[in-house]
């Protein structure tokens, strides 16, 4: 038995007969930040509700440890409960009432939303909402967070933004992530390990490591030469700097 927290072993999902996912085998070790990436219809959140728990594999077998918690694409927030109440959900184990107010307090100031206790979802930015996502979703002890596209819904400057946000916190209240998404520069630059998918159905194509400290600026060496590699992997990179010398030479 190893320390992983997660261990996949050749498995594959399909439809009524159709393969959404082809043999997939890896590990996700305790306290690392993986980000699986793939194109539309790849079978990414087929992954994460197999990670779950919520979807079992037609074939192959899955061990987990721990809990897990999913991050979604929209803010799984209650509409009709303050920012405040939000969070106090993730909280309620907490038996003391003042350990819960303090809890959230310091929570609240760690996304910065320190006076928007009392605002309710709809009175909030959708950056801010994913915010108070992300906090209710560091809030508890969970081990094991599975996030499928949390900050897709987003404007690009706000999900620059936000993927700062989700490194500062990860450094703050580090957990073990599984993150699927398909902006490469989001997976380079968060992920301790990119795994690249191919399109439907699923497999995995290849595994690239980043050994660079979090959090990582976007313009960091490794991270950019990752997301040049991730390219050419999925066939990109190559036509792009095919397409360049096309320019270069009709100039
Ligand atoms: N419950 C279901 N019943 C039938 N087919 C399904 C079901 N869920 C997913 N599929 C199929 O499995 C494939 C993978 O779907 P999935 O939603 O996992 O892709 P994805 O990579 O998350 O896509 P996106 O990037 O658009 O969110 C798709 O072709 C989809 O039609
Ligand atoms: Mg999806």
């Amino acid at each position: 038995m190893t320390n992983s927290l997660i261990e996949l072993q050749s498995v594959s999902r399909s439809y009524h007969g159709v393969a959404a996912l082809e043999g997939l085998t890896f590990r996700v070790e305790p306290g690392e930040f993986v980000a699986v990436v793939g194109p539309s219809g790849c079978g990414k959140t087929t992954l994460l509700n197999l990670l779950s728990g919520c979807d079992i594999p037609t074939s192959g077998r899955i061990e987990r440890r721990g809990s897990v918690r999913m991050v979604y694409q929209h803010d799984g927030l209650f509409p009709w409960l303050t920012a405040g109440q939000n969070i106090d959900l993730a909280l309620r184990k907490l038996v003391s009432a003042q350990d819960r107010k303090s809890q959230r307090q310091a929570l609240l100031n760690l996304i910065g939303l320190e006076g928007f206790a009392d605002h309710y979802p709809h009175q909030l930015s959708g950056g801010m909402r994913q915010r108070v996502e992300l906090a209710r979703a560091l809030a508890g002890e969970t081990d094991l967070l599975l996030m499928d596209e949390p900050f897709s819904a987003l404007d690009y400057l706000t999900r620059l933004r936000m993927r700062d946000e989700l490194a500062r916190l990860l450094h703050e209240r580090p957990r073990t992530v599984v993150l699927v998404t398909h902006d490469i520069e989001e997976a380079a630059q968060l992920a301790d390990r990119v795994i690249v998918m191919s399109g439907r159905p699923g497999r995995i194509i290849c595994e690239h490591s980043l050994s660079l400290a979090r959090p990582r600026e976007l313009t960091d060496p490794e991270v950019t030469h990752a997301v040049q590699t991730i390219l050419s992997e999925l066939g990109l990179g190559m036509q792009r700097s095919e397409n360049d010398r096309t320019d270069e030479e009709t100039k």
